[in-house]
């Protein structure tokens, strides 16, 4: 069965694009390569010795997108692609609505001609903004405190009602909790362009020579040793959390939500020690005052992925440790060099 994989060429698409290979699938990823390199299609067929179909396009273009559904025999989009960087989103408000928003129901519009009818989307955890109760569970209210945050909400909306309209459509929204980790191979993880924003990146940078130090944001948070606490899962289990989302929902319609994390928080500074060890280095840190917008802890309730799904994650934070540093220090400046 072909699936249309958008921003499948991105980190936690091109992992899906592999989990789902593995799974009997054939992805057909489409992506402007905005933010990725087309060097992952060569560290794809090196993992899984099979040439993964690419298409150039962007989730805008919609006679594009209506040709690929069609070319391809398309029956279920796996839908990545969007722009994610929180800061950047409240600089440029519009360009995010329009990528994340607009394209998301140029997607579906496209969908809907070629009879399309399935879609899996990649939400976030962003979308409870600061927890009322932790563990959070799928039913937590929805909220959003930056633009990036208010399209994965609108999104979810949107796909509320294309679901609502016709009674044969089916929309898997999965919440994300703090991805993390990189294929245990070495050859595909994640390169952020410019500084990382994200915890995980900027230490391996820190590890790998590139950066001096880590700073952390905060230290006089309500948590165990004071800095912030998230639900970091490996990108492997998430990947296959898709393909577990899918495979059990295919005959089904209707608007489902997910939450995909672990379940288990760690300290900022649990963090910095677990890398130390995987890359055997000392990480230099600094205290720093609070990040604007940040939260003190957040962590999933993750069991109606394992009650509906039979999905769990099964990877430990020195697993995600260990293999980005394999990754990292691999390619230490990413795949384009
Ligand atoms: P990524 O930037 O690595 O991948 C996104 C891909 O989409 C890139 O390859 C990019 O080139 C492509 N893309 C962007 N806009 C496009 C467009 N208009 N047309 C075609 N392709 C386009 O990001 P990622 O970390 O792999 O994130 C994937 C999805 O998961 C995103 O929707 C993101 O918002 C969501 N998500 C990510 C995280 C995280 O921490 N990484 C957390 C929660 C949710
Ligand atoms: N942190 C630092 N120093 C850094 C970077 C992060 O101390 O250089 C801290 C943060 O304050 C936070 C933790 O590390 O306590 C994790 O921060 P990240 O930026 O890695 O992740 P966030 O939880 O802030 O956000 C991530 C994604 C969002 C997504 C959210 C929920 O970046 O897009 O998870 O899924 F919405």
């Amino acid at each position: 069965m072909n699936i249309l994989v958008t921003g499948g060429m991105g980190y936690i698409g091109s992992h899906t694009c592999l989990a789902l290979y593995k799974a009997g699938f054939t992805p057909i990823i489409y992506d402007n390569l905005s933010n990725s390199s087309i060097k992952v299609l060569e560290q794809l067929k090196i993992i899984a010795n099979h040439t993964f179909e690419f298409v150039e396009g962007d989730i805008n273009d919609r006679d594009k997108l209506e040709a690929t559904l069609n070319d391809y025999n398309i029956k279920a989009v796996f839908h990545f692609a969007s722009l994610k960087a929180v800061g950047k989103s409240t600089e440029q408000p519009l360009r995010y609505y329009d990528n994340n928003v607009s394209g998301t129901v140029t997607l579906l519009t496209a969908m809907q001609k070629s009879a399309v009818k399935q879609i899996i989307f990649s939400s976030s955890a962003t979308v409870y903004g600061d927890p009322q109760y932790l563990p959070i569970d799928e039913k937590h209210p929805i909220t959003a405190t930056n633009p990036y945050g208010w399209t994965k909400v609108m999104v979810e909306q949107i796909l509320n009602d294309w679901c609502l309209a016709n009674e044969q459509n089916l929309a898997i929204a999965l919440r994300y909790f703090n991805p993390a980790g990189a294929h245990p191979s070495g050859l595909l993880g994640e390169s952020p362009t410019g500084i990382p924003n994200n915890l995980m990146p900027y230490i391996s940078q820190t590890a790998v020579g590139q950066r001096e130090f880590v700073n952390i944001f905060g230290n006089d948070y309500d948590t165990e040793d004071g800095t912030g606490v998230r639900d970091y899962i490996h990108i492997m289990d998430l990947a296959e959390g898709h393909v577990a989302a899918f495979s059990t929902h295919q005959k089904d319609s209707g608007s489902l939500v997910y939450n995909l994390g672990t379940g288990k928080g760690y300290t900022v500074l649990e963090i910095i020690t677990a890398f130390s060890s995987s890359a055997n280095v000392e990480i230099n840190y600094k205290f720093a005052p609070r990040r604007a917008g940040d939260i003190a802890s957040n962590f999933a309730n993750a069991s109606l992925a394992q009650e509906k799904l039979g999905w769990k994650a099964k990877l430990n934070i020195k697993a995600m440790t260990d293999d980005t540093w394999r990754w990292q220090s691999k390619y230490p400046n990413g795949l384009e060099d």
